[in-house]
């Protein structure tokens, strides 16, 4: 059986993340890179946002091999609230890829980071990426209205979805 797992993101990921990234179907996604240069260059803070406990991002390995990325965001105001946010290469979805990460980097959360609350938010439209809060038991508490940019710098609404200790 295929074997999912998550690890710090490294430098070296710079040109996969680039390729999975750069792709017209990821619509409901706002992240966008020009560049493995420009890539390089935001992976290098990886460590400052750990050390600032701003953010925690990880790679998603399938068989070893980098397909995603998972993140989790800290709520600068309240640091026990984090979010958790991902994406994976469209060659391999659907195979319960990042089902599996959020089971794994939940646990980082609430174990190694002290979370007491995770969030996950994402625009209506995106089914896929409810699916795997759903399947995660994070419960639906309502629709924020404007609260999250898309692609082109369009406030979108979004679907909030938490889990708590
Ligand atoms: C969202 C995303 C990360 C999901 O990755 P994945 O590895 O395919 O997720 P999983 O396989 O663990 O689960 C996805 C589930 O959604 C379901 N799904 C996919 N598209 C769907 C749709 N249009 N309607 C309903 N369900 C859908 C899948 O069938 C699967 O459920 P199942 O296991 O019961 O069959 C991936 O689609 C992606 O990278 N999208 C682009 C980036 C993005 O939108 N990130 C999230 C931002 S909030």
């Amino acid at each position: 059986m295929s074997k999912i797992t998550i690890r710090y993101q490294l430098v070296k990921d710079a040109k996969r993340f680039f390729e999975i990234l750069n792709n017209p179907n990821f619509i409901y996604f706002s992240v966008t890179v020009n560049s493995i240069a420009d890539e390089k260059k935001i992976l290098k803070e990886n460590p400052k946002r750990r050390k600032n406990n701003e953010s925690w991002n990880y790679s998603i390995l399938y068989d070893n091999q980098v397909v995603g990325g998972i993140g989790i965001r800290i709520n600068q105001a309240r640091k026990f609230t984090g979010e958790i946010g991902y994406f994976v290469d469209e060659k391999y979805w659907g195979k319960g890829i990042t089902t599996e990460a959020v089971k794994l980097a939940e646990q980082e959360g609430f174990k190694k980071l002290g979370l007491t609350r995770i969030e996950i938010l994402m625009q209506p439209k995106n089914k896929a990426s409810e699916k795997v809060a759903i399947k995660n038991g994070y419960t639906k508490e309502g629709k924020l209205k404007k609260a999250i940019k898309d692609k082109n710098g369009i406030m979108k609404d979004a679907f909030l979805y938490a889990k708590v200790l």
